[in-house]
């Protein structure tokens, strides 16, 4: 992995989406990874700046989300879906119909999740997977556990992460369903490129052992040391652990 550390987060939201600029005047079909949670957000920002001085254009991209919550309609102000296109997808040029999402209110979700997945492999692959990183190390809802699942499939949330998506359930963790849809390991380790992007003091431990640690199904981002091509933007507070 390379390992690139910015004075602040916005430096590194800035670095980020010039990564995807180029990446998309390189290849105008990339196929993209998206996350949501707080610290894409600035990145999103970034490149809808970006879009709009010419400078991003995603009229031949595709993307696909990394998650989305089960039993949760894309309309629902809490989804990721709406979260996508609040930050992203209304001002950006990605072409609707190739715009992926999970349904988390599909009739059959273990089928919900096998459609994506296959979904993603008629597309070619995912070039450029961009991650965020829980702080217990989660990536996509890969929750920290005995073992880890390849494919996209149904995952029940870990307390905490309830907790920190609490935010979109009007504050209130119990509102946060139990349950969510995900990318499986295998499925973001396919990727040919992945950018993980960590900002703020709350995640130098996390990253810490992400970089330095064992690798192992208790941190979900460890198995990024096994990737050949990972991409890490960190701000000070994030690599304040990480000696260099
Ligand atoms: P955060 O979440 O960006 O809101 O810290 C990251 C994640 O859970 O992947």
């Amino acid at each position: 992995m390379t390992i690139e550390v910015f004075d602040t987060a916005d430096d590194v939201a800035r670095a980020v989406a010039a990564r995807v600029a180029d990446a998309l005047a390189a290849r105008p079909s990339l196929v993209l990874g998206l996350p949501t949670g707080r610290t894409p957000i600035a990145t999103y920002a970034e490149l809808r700046r970006l879009h709009g001085a010419g400078r991003a254009d995603f009229s031949r991209a595709s993307t696909f989300n990394l998650d989305e919550f089960a039993g949760v309609a894309a309309s629902h102000p809490g989804s990721f879906r709406t979260f996508m296109n609040t930050h992203l997808f209304e001002s950006v040029n990605v072409a609707p119909d190739r715009i992926h999402f999970l349904n988390g209110t599909a009739p059959d979700l273990d089928a919900e999740c096998a459609r994506f997945e296959a979904e993603i492999g008629d597309a070619g692959g995912l070039d450029l997977q961009i991650l965020g990183i829980g702080g217990n190390g989660h990536i996509g809802f890969n929750e920290p556990g005995e073992e880890l699942v390849a494919a996209t499939h149904r995952v029940t949330l870990a307390d905490s992460t309830r907790r920190d998506n609490a935010a979109l359930f009007g504050g209130n963790p119990a509102q946060v369903p139990r349950e969510a849809l995900s990318m499986g390991m295998g499925t973001i380790l396919k990727a040919a490129t992945i950018l993980l992007i960590a900002t703020g003091e709350r995640k130098a431990h996390c990253i810490e052992r992400t970089v330095r640690g064992p690798v192992t199904t208790r941190l979900p981002a460890s198995f990024l040391q096994l990737h050949p091509r990972a991409e890490f933007y960190l701000d000070r507070a994030a690599a304040s652990r990480l000696r260099t």
